[in-house]
């Protein structure tokens, strides 16, 4: 006899309990063995598992003392990209793809060409939105853009071949799209999740990623300079991060496999989604609305109270966590953060929101403490790129289902750069040990049991 829904739900739910009774690896096993959980020391240090030339993270000196962090892309400090960037008044992030990508920094005619080349390849295949996008809108606009990259493989003439030539044209391609994806596939879920009309409009191939990215997403597709510019270096601070961070130690372990890049990138997509990883941008937001919501004064006092209180699992999602707070690698500070703290601050001039501002500020310094406080955390906690990250994005008007597609418009390009330097240097699969702790059973017959 076919089985109510709530009966299906009620026997997953006994299964489910089965599962975790069953269970029987205790944290205190990890040691025993000697397992690098998360692939990290006791003091949270990453287990090597490669060499790259791609970025380098600083957040320590020769002697392991905690130093103010810095990030190198391709032996550059982001910080002087920046500077220059800012100097200027250029959009940098198409220059950062440059130097990921090719390991030098691109001059006026190099620079030019690789950006037609973008532009050129930032079309999607005909049909593709009404067939691919709009048909089965997501909610979730990571889901849509991994469905849409996987999609992407069967429109390729020659979508399995590993060579560095044709994985490069590949990851050009993918990075000229990201935009389109992520963004069609928002108006489609506003279409037909939230019953909104539906506007898609062309990207202008003399746009940059950051100006092309507002101009879709846009009701009437404009943008002040200064808008453009915030998301442009949000965009290259996100654009790379070392070979360790979840997404691209992903790539890494996907590509290892001889795979195609469309899995690969679609793999790093579902590692992104992640809220411990290109998530938490979207959480940092949610917990600021909740604290706006559940304090009057805004006090310090007020403010303090609260973070305690995320601490203690007692108020907001009580999973113990004050988001953008802290970093795997980073103590005394994230280089992203900094810069990110500067573009709030302008644009929070900008929206006349400095008020928002000075909340997120606030937090920024009374969280390490309390954090050090009641976690005993000696290496010391800051904020990190998604600390401002989301406030830059919402004083940007743009919608929450796009925050960590945001990341991914930047990250994809580092993964692009991961890609190749895995199928550059590496002829073996990635492929750990784990150890069993499970001992040998007396098999039992299945009319026995
Ligand atoms: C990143 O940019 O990928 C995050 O900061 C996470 C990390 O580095 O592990």
């Amino acid at each position: 006899m076919k089985k109510s829904y709530s009966e299906i739900t009620a026997y997953v739910k006994e299964l489910a309990a089965l599962s975790c009774s069953n269970n029987n690896i205790k944290p205190e096993m990890y040691n025993e063995h000697n397992v690098k959980r998360g692939l990290r020391d006791l003091d949270g240090n990453g287990v090597i598992t490669g060499l790259t030339e791609i970025s380098h993270i600083k957040a320590k000196e020769k002697d392991g003392t905690p130093c103010e962090g810095e990030l190198y892309f391709r032996g550059y400090n982001v910080k002087e990209l920046v500077a220059d960037f800012n100097k200027s008044g250029r959009f940098g992030f198409e220059e950062v793809m440059y130097l990921l990508l090719f390991s030098e920094l691109p001059n006026r005619e190099q620079l030019d060409k690789f950006k037609e080349t973008l532009a050129e390849y930032r079309s999607l295949p005909q049909s593709f939105v009404r067939d691919m996008i709009l048909k089965a809108p997501s909610k979730d606009m990571m889901n849509t853009l991994s469905r849409s990259v996987l999609a992407l493989y069967s429109y390729d003439d020659n979508p399995d071949d590993t060579s560095v030539e044709n994985v490069l044209r590949q990851c050009m391609q993918l990075i000229s799209v990201f935009p389109l994806l992520a963004v069609y596939g928002y108006h489609g879920y506003r279409h037909y999740h939230l019953n909104k009309s539906l506007h898609i409009r062309n990207p202008k191939p003399h746009l940059s990623t950051a100006e092309n990215t507002l101009h879709i997403l846009r009701k009437r597709g404009d943008f002040t300079p200064l808008e453009a510019q915030v998301l442009d270096l949000s965009l290259v601070l996100h654009a790379e991060h070392g070979g360790g961070n979840n997404s691209s130690f992903t790539t890494h372990v996907v590509t290892s496999s001889g795979t195609d890049t469309y899995s690969a990138i679609a793999a790093a997509l579902g590692s992104l989604k992640g809220p411990r990883h290109g998530g938490a941008n979207v959480k940092v937001v949610n917990m600021f609305d909740h604290m706006k919501n559940s304090i009057n004064t805004k006090s310090e006092t007020e403010i303090e109270d609260y973070l305690v209180k995320l601490l203690n699992k007692e108020t907001f999602d009580n999973a113990g966590l004050i988001y953008g707070m802290g970093h795997a690698v980073y103590s005394k500070s994230d280089p992203r953060a900094d810069v990110l703290k500067q573009c709030a601050k302008d644009l929070s001039a900008e929206k006349g929101r400095q008020e928002d501002f000075q909340l997120y500020e606030t937090v920024a310094r009374l969280a390490p403490q309390i954090i050090g406080e009641k976690r005993k955390i000696y290496k010391g906690v800051s904020a990190n790129v998604d600390f401002y990250s989301g406030l830059i994005y919402k004083m940007l008007e743009l919608p929450y289902e796009l925050y960590t597609p945001i990341f991914a418009i930047s990250r994809i390009a580092g993964w692009s750069a991961h890609r190749i330097e895995e199928i550059q240097n590496n002829g073996k699969i990635i492929r750990p040990a784990y150890i069993n702790v499970k001992e040998k059973k007396q098999y039992v017959s299945f009319d026995e049991r």
